[in-house]
């Protein structure tokens, strides 16, 4: 049987699979990959924009720069890769997203492993947190804090109560199906060796080889694999 064949079969047997997802899934709905050639840090510092110390150094240029990821992630819409995992109501996302375009195309439970664009929180984690509307520097009502991104920046924990319920999904899944990351950001990418360490079938659908050497490796777009798989 082929890969795909085989694939299409274990995640139609399936009884609790999960997806683990990266940017190369909103990549056809025009959201820039990382680490493509033509990616966001080929052009930007993450130093600079997405960590604490960018933001210490410079509040302003680093608001600035989520709140125009926001604009051009509000005008994308789900691509059919995301609807073809949505459909799978019994799948569990795990993804390193920040967009909301699984929620848009209907998925029912997905973890975001590193935040959300459409959130801001305080910076002094004293639990204050908002929907993104206010533009510019802005300051939390709970206790005059800075307010910053909802997301994970680097050398940032990950949202333990999400992380949990991740490691949790992972353990007791029988398909991971990893779409569109290149797997090299932790603690996010270790959930690929959870999955192999606890006997999980894995399927890995992604537009360059990641040669893991674990379970099917499936190259190409995942706008046109995953309608194939699902
Ligand atoms: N279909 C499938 N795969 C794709 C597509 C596509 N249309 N377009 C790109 N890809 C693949 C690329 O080949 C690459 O391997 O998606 C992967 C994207 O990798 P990265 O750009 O590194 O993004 P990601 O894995 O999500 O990065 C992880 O790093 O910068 C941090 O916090 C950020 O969550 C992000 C984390
Ligand atoms: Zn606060």
């Amino acid at each position: 049987m082929t890969d795909i064949r085989t694939a299409r079969a274990w995640l139609t047997g399936a009884a609790r699979p999960v997806s683990f997802s990266g940017a190369g899934l909103s990549a056809e709905s025009g959201i820039a990959t990382f680490r493509d050639p033509d990616g966001v840090w080929a052009t930007v510092d993450p130093v600079r924009m997405a960590s604490p110390e960018g933001f210490a150094a410079d509040p302003e240029t680093v608001v600035a720069w989520y709140n125009a990821r926001r604009d051009a992630s509000r005008n994308a819409r789900p691509n059919r890769a995301h609807r073809a995992l949505a459909s799978r109501h019994n799948m569990t996302h795990i993804t390193q997203n920040v967009d909301g375009l699984l929620e848009s195309a209907g998925a029912l439970r997905v973890l975001h492993l590193h935040g959300s664009l459409d959130r801001d929180r305080c910076h002094r984690d004293c639990g204050h947190v908002e929907p993104a509307t206010r533009r510019g520097l802005n300051t939390c009502p709970d206790c005059g804090g800075a307010m910053r991104p909802d997301v994970v920046w680097f050398g940032e924990m990950l949202p333990m109560d999400i992380w949990t319920e991740a490691e949790i999904a992972v353990a007791d899944a029988d398909v991971m199906l990893v779409v569109g990351t290149s797997a090299i950001v932790y603690p996010a990418a270790g959930l690929i060796e959870t999955a192999q360490r606890t006997g999980t079938r894995i399927i890995v659908v992604n537009q360059e080889p990641l040669d893991l050497g674990v379970g099917i490796e499936l190259v190409g777009q995942a706008g046109e694999i995953l309608p194939e798989l699902l």
